[in-house]
């Protein structure tokens, strides 16, 4: 049997149909023919949602760089200073609020240094998945030309409107060479490395606030257990040159659901004093849904589905998988309590999202790389609407990964690129950054279905919902893989002004993007005259929604 430890070793689009009513805000459930009611607590703030949930995740690794950013200053694929302008165009639409790099488990393997200096003298290195590339796949794929290195993926970040997240190598470099890394980049003018910084044109320091300490450390990060890692976690950030800025230092956190990797970290962590938990800023949990066997096997190889070749119970089965993310983060959070009462320290989900077996992808020699279906918006709706109705415990989460890789925002190959399905579910729920959570109470049917022989079911619909200012944001998620859903939606304490509601929805759930067909899923706006505390809506089968209300 193989885990991931070892490998590393019915509705139309637009369908969605929606009516107001001036109701009395109490005539609601007499009223209701629909099959479904939302009640949307406008007094029952859950906390400030934070635009970091809305995050990203770039590797080094196989065609994530290398092609899908980099492209290079003399390339013909049109650039800004070397970066591919097409993914600046695009990540500019979805406030990208924060980018980790370089790994993942290249992240411990990984020499900051190699990548500084005139890219010319950059040495050429073994990348941490070479052994894992294609046959034909590109040189830089398994040979890491060192072209993107810190000054590059700042210039990127800056592009995009996000701040930079670096993820520190712990298993083969000492803890000066974290220091020295972040001196690099904070360090005003008076150092050497400031100097080097200038010199390639930055003379301006970088101001980096989020560092993680190692990756999955324990597995490709190291092999440690909780408690050596605890000891690696406290030498690593003591006394780390500050430049003035408040560093958040994010510890390596359990994969899925090992409660005794978050006990038995922060056990060692107050060893030295309750007081230590304080030096930590997030905990980052990592969980990936991949197990599509139906309960045959917890083999990580065998266990997986195709990205694109699916049946209906392969859909339920993922979504099943994606929504066990809310218990991951609740069991967590328990245990981070009996060590930090105030919650000092939070949850950081930097790496999340399905993860199919090999075959599907669009550029056959990137690795990792899978085409995201309409099975993936809903997957990835359905895991921001839980990160958004956890606002006090998660405070950034990193979808896995922004480009040619797993659950893609954008797919790219030379001069060609394309926005997911995924890509456009980001877009929508952008409206939610920075927003005041309120509780959703969601009723629906819960869908039903035939998993090989044996009775199944899941929940009907669910989502999330923010306030900001005078305007309510309010997604949704119907799973249902071939039915809609007619819901009655309940503004408790506001009534609605106007209005306007956009879709993601397709007639197949198989349904993608390629570089061919670039727009086969992309989502539908319309403009809702809308009044009143109460309204109805549709929601199309295996379709995201977002309804944007303004409030009176
Ligand atoms: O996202 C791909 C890999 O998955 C990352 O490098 C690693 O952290 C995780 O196991």
């Amino acid at each position: 049997m193989q885990g991931r430890r070892q490998f590393l070793r019915n509705s139309l689009i637009g369908a969605g149909s929606l009516a107001f009513g001036r109701y009395s805000p109490f005539s609601f459930a007499a009223d209701s023919s629909a099959d479904s009611r939302i009640e949307v607590l406008m007094g029952e703030p859950l906390g400030t949602i934070s635009p970091d949930i809305y995050g990203h995740f770039v590797e080094n690794l196989s065609g994530v760089v290398y092609d899908g950013i980099w492209v290079g200053e003399n390339s013909k694929v049109p650039n800004i200073k070397g970066i591919r302008k097409e993914i600046v165009d695009e990540m500019r639409k979805i406030k990208p609020a924060v980018v980790r790099f370089p790994g993942g488990c290249f992240a411990d393997s990984y020499d900051w240094r190699d990548g500084i200096g005139p890219r010319e003298r950059r040495p050429k290195r073994t990348n941490f998945w070479a052994e894992g590339e294609a046959t034909g796949a590109p040189a830089s794929h398994r040979y890491d030309p060192n072209e993107f290195g810190t000054n590059e993926f700042a210039e990127f970040c800056k592009l995009v409107g996000g701040q930079p997240y670096l993820a520190a190598n712990i298993r083969s470099l000492p803890a000066v060479e974290f220091y020295r890394w972040v001196e690099y980049c904070n360090s005003p003018a008076g150092t050497t490395l400031a100097e080097t910084r200038a010199a390639a044109g930055y003379p301006e320091p970088f101001n980096v606030r989020f560092w993680g300490v190692g990756n999955e450390s324990w597995g490709c990060g190291g092999d440690f257990t909780a408690q050596e890692y605890a000891v690696e976690f406290r030498r690593y950030t003591a006394w780390v040159p500050r430049f003035g800025q408040q560093l958040a230092f994010i510890a390596s956190g359990p994969n899925d659901d090992n409660w005794e990797w978050t006990r038995g970290f922060l056990e060692e962590i107050v060893r030295k004093g309750p007081r230590q938990v304080r030096s930590i800023y997030g905990l980052a949990l990592h969980y990936y849904a991949w197990n599509l066997s139906r309960g045959r096997t917890k083999d990580w190889v065998q266990g997986k589905g195709d990205a694109l070749k699916f049946d209906t119970i392969d859909w339920y089965e993922l979504l099943r998988q994606g929504d066990v993310m809310e218990s991951l983060i609740n069991g967590h959070w328990q245990i981070m309590e009996e060590f930090d009462k105030e919650h000092h320290m939070k949850l950081i989900v930097d790496e999340w999202g399905p993860w199919y077996k090999p075959g599907g992808e669009l550029t056959p020699t990137n690795q990792l790389e899978q085409i995201p279906t309409m099975r993936d918006a809903v997957f990835s709706g359905m895991t921001l609407d839980t990160f958004n109705r956890h606002p006090e415990k998660v405070a950034m989460a990193n979808c896995a990964q922004l480009i040619n890789c797993l659950n893609s925002l954008y797919l790219a190959h030379e001069d060609k690129f394309c926005v997911t399905p995924v890509g456009h579910v980001f877009a929508m729920y952008a409206a939610h950054q920075g927003g005041q959570a309120v509780r959703a109470v969601f009723n629906a049917p819960e869908v039903r279905y035939d998993r090989d022989g044996k009775p199944a079911s899941f929940w009907g619909l669910k989502g999330s919902a923010s306030v900001q200012g005078k305007t309510l944001v309010l997604t949704v998620v119907n799973p249902h893989a071939t039915d809609a859903r007619e819901a009655e939606i309940a503004l408790r304490g506001g009534t609605a002004q106007s209005g306007s509601a956009t879709t993601l929805a397709h007639a197949d759930i198989h349904a993608h993007n390629t570089f061919e067909q670039r727009r086969t899923v992309a989502p539908q706006t319309r403009n809702i005259g809308a009044s009143g505390s109460t309204l109805r809506y549709t929601f199309p089968a295996a379709s995201v929604t977002k309804l944007t209300l303004g409030l009176g």
